[in-house]
């Protein structure tokens, strides 16, 4: 099989299966699971999930509650979980090695926090996560805001791939060098996973949170059948929503839109790969909604994250080296460095005084995109000319680009710097700061 081309394109609904929001104390229990993700009359796919299921069920809780969580372990290996973009206890994080211990076969580990920002986040395995992550070990991750905004249905789109042989099964290889020095793990199956809901109808309004769950691929997605503003990204709302248009979501960026359906029969999800768009999902669209007001869409509410202190911000640097197509692909412990260093030193990258402000040049000096990620923060994207852009907690920096972001460190604790990519993280681009 053509490993660069996507297989047919399906629209089979599979349906994210939810926890009860009556019980505060979950079991998030990790497991092999068999799972339909190809049309129906192929084979089902082996996979790992919780609960039975892939993706893992979809937690929410209102903001400023806790999530309460006992993860086990029922995998063939040490695992834990790591939860994205949540501005969390250092403690809660999930990173063996830095805040935990990995979670052995048949042990497990209370994850317990509070969720300070409303917004649209995720969990996934933390331990040997370019193959367990691979392998479905994610969940969607939904903080409610205290008054939610007014929609008929509020959805959950996961988009993922896999890299799958003709008889449905996982493909081997997920140590692969090649694709660690290249763009990493891309599979040659895509789809959108969507939350069931109750009968969408031509008129309704929807909320939208779109979750990349995907190791390594950039999805660009084109949206059809509705009309809306995009109102957040990573969790965080924008000031001032932006007119949907094709969204580009690196692996674990995250992007709200808040939309009115103007479609009689399908909302789409399109990935507009090769100029032959390739259908990831949809949601039926049957009847009409001759009530709903067509008022304007606000903006969400901020959530509250410190201002930066530009006047006195440190200037730090961090480059992105090696990788195939490079003088320095090999490195001495690595194929991907930071600053010349591959892979968590002993020492962390930088130290900050709590509370204070970075601005950080992000340049990408290798020939590949990198999504880099902060675990603890949210950081703000500066623009080319120097405008405090979003708030995000995974940005994308093409090849060659640079770009600057700013974050106040006001979260104690160490914390996990990386390419989300996950083969490029693990094949050395990842470092760590710390915070008194
Ligand atoms: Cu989404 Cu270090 O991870
Ligand atoms: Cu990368």
């Amino acid at each position: 099989m053509n490993r660069r081309s996507f297989l047919m394109t399906s629209a089979v609904a599979v349906t994210l299966p939810s926890f009860g929001l009556a019980d505060r104390r979950q079991v998030l229990r990790a497991e092999p699971v068999s799972v339909q993700i190809l049309p129906d009359g192929s084979p089902p796919t082996d996979l790992w999930g919780f609960n039975g299921s892939m993706p893992g069920p979809e937690i929410r809780v209102k903001q400023g509650q806790p999530v309460d969580v006992n993860f086990e372990n029922k995998l063939t290996q040490p695992s834990s979980v790591h939860w994205h973009g949540i501005r969390i206890d250092n403690a809660m994080d999930g990173v063996p090695g830095l805040t935990q211990d990995t979670v052995p076969v048949e042990g497990n580990f209370d994850y317990r926090f509070l969720a300070p920002d409303a917004g649209t986040y995720w969990y996934h395995s933390h331990d040997r996560s370019w193959e367990q992550v691979a392998r479905g070990l994610f969940g969607p991750l939904i903080v409610e805001e205290a008054s939610p905004p007014d929609v008929d249905h509020d959805l959950t789109v996961l988009i993922d791939d896999w890299r799958l042989t003709e008889d449905g099964e996982q493909a081997g290889g997920f140590d692969s060098m090649h694709d660690r020095a290249h763009a990493g793990r891309l599979g040659n199956f895509a789809r959108a996973l969507i939350t069931s809901t109750a009968q969408v109808r031509q008129s309704d309004r929807v909320r939208l949170r779109l979750i990349n769950a995907a190791t390594d691929r950039v999805f660009s997605v084109d949206v059809t059948g509705v009309t809306g503003m995009i109102v957040a990204l990573d969790g965080m709302p924008l000031t001032t929503p932006e007119l949907l248009t094709r969204l580009v979501l690196a692996p674990a960026q995250r992007v709200d839109i808040i939309a009115d359906v103007v479609s009689e029969e399908n909302v789409e999800f399109f990935f507009p790969a090769n100029g032959s768009p390739y259908l990831l999902g949809q949601i039926a669209v049957e009847g009409t909604n001759m009530s709903r007001s067509a008022a304007p869409i606000a903006p969400l509410p901020p959530n509250r994250v410190a201002e930066p202190d530009m006047a006195n911000a440190a200037r730090l640097d961090l480059v992105m080296q090696g990788g195939a197509m490079t003088s320095r692909m090999m490195m001495r412990d690595g194929i991907w460095a930071f600053n010349d260093i591959s892979g968590m030193g002993e020492a962390p990258m930088w130290q900050f005084e709590h509370g204070q402000t970075a601005r950080i040049s992000l340049r990408n000096d290798t020939r590949f995109a990198h999504g880099i990620h902060l675990h603890g923060h949210h950081f703000h994207e500066v623009d080319p000319i120097g405008t405090i852009g979003p708030l995000r907690d995974t940005t994308l920096v093409a090849a060659g680009e640079q770009r600057d972001i700013v974050c106040v460190f006001d979260n104690p604790g160490n914390w996990l710097l990386h390419c989300h990519m996950l083969g490029h993280q693990t094949a050395g681009m990842k470092t760590w700061v710390q915070v008194a």
